[in-house]
């Protein structure tokens, strides 16, 4: 596979870029940023992007529809992203469910993926991640949350470029096997990976809040929450989970 490299210096939102391009793109395109101006998160929120110290990295890629919607897609990206990064010297870097890496419960890495297409017809995605590297402390000092660099998390920084080339080749791969054989694959991976694990936790949805004991995923992407009331599964994109 050959995939097309669209690297920018400055940028607004490497995802932004390739979905306004979905068009024009092969399977596999990918947009690198030194900068983004308006590097987003989940549901508007900002992904703090300052200049040549972290990674901004999008994937165009087409799905067929059904698997497009469904919740698998994230976790296996943080799995890709997970393991690139264990293959370079980090080994307890940890997936948070649905779309974040962690290390030592502070925020690493974030993924964001961005549908278009009609319904009924294959999907266009855009997979984004932000991977801080070695964001300088007072970049960061606006993020409301506990966050930290890969140089905290790797004896031995490895170098940008061969990280983002690993990163690619490894997600591609992650994607084919996901359009092969689904989420099914990973279920245990994620779930060796999960930072949360049996630990308490409380989730937010909207203004509920739910708190239980954290048990993994299951085949369906939901995260499992053994709750008062049992083991309950919880899935969309509208609920966040904190640690207690
Ligand atoms: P959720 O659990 O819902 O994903 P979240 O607070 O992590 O919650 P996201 O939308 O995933 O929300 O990520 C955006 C948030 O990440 C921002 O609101 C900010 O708190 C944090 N953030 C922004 N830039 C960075 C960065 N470079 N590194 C770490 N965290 C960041
Ligand atoms: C999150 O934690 O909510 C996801 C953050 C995703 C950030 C990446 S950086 C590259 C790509 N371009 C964007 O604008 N966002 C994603």
């Amino acid at each position: 596979a050959c995939p097309s490299l669209n690297v920018i210096p400055v940028i607004d939102s490497t995802n932004q870029y390739l979905l306004e391009r979905v068009g024009q793109l092969p399977k596999g395109a990918v947009c690198l940023a030194e900068y983004q101006a308006a590097g987003r998160g989940r549901r508007g929120r900002q992904w703090l992007s300052p200049f040549g110290s972290n990674l901004y990295l999008s994937m165009y890629w087409r799905l067929d529809a059904g698997m497009a919607a469904a919740m698998g897609l994230s976790l296996v990206v943080g799995v890709a992203l997970a393991e690139t990064l264990q293959s370079f010297g980090a080994a307890d870097v940890k997936v948070k469910w649905p779309n974040d890496l962690y290390y030592q419960d502070k925020k690493l890495a974030g993924i964001l993926v961005e549908m278009t297409g009609q319904a009924g017809d294959a999907a266009h995605l855009v997979i984004g991640m932000g991977l801080n590297i070695a964001m300088p402390e007072h970049e960061g000092e606006s993020i409301g949350q506990a966050w930290t660099n890969l140089t905290e998390a790797c004896g031995a920084l490895p170098g940008r470029n061969a990280l983002a080339a690993s990163l690619i080749e490894r997600l591609q791969r992650t994607l084919e096997d996901y359009e092969e054989k689904g989420l099914e694959g990973f279920l245990d991976r994620w779930n060796r990976l999960d930072n949360y694990l049996d630990r308490p936790v409380r989730l937010l949805i909207g203004n509920r809040e739910v708190e239980g004991v954290a048990r993994g995923i299951n085949a369906q992407g939901a995260l499992l929450l053994e709750t008062v009331d049992g083991l309950v599964p919880f899935i969309g994109g509208e609920i966040s989970l904190r640690g207690c």
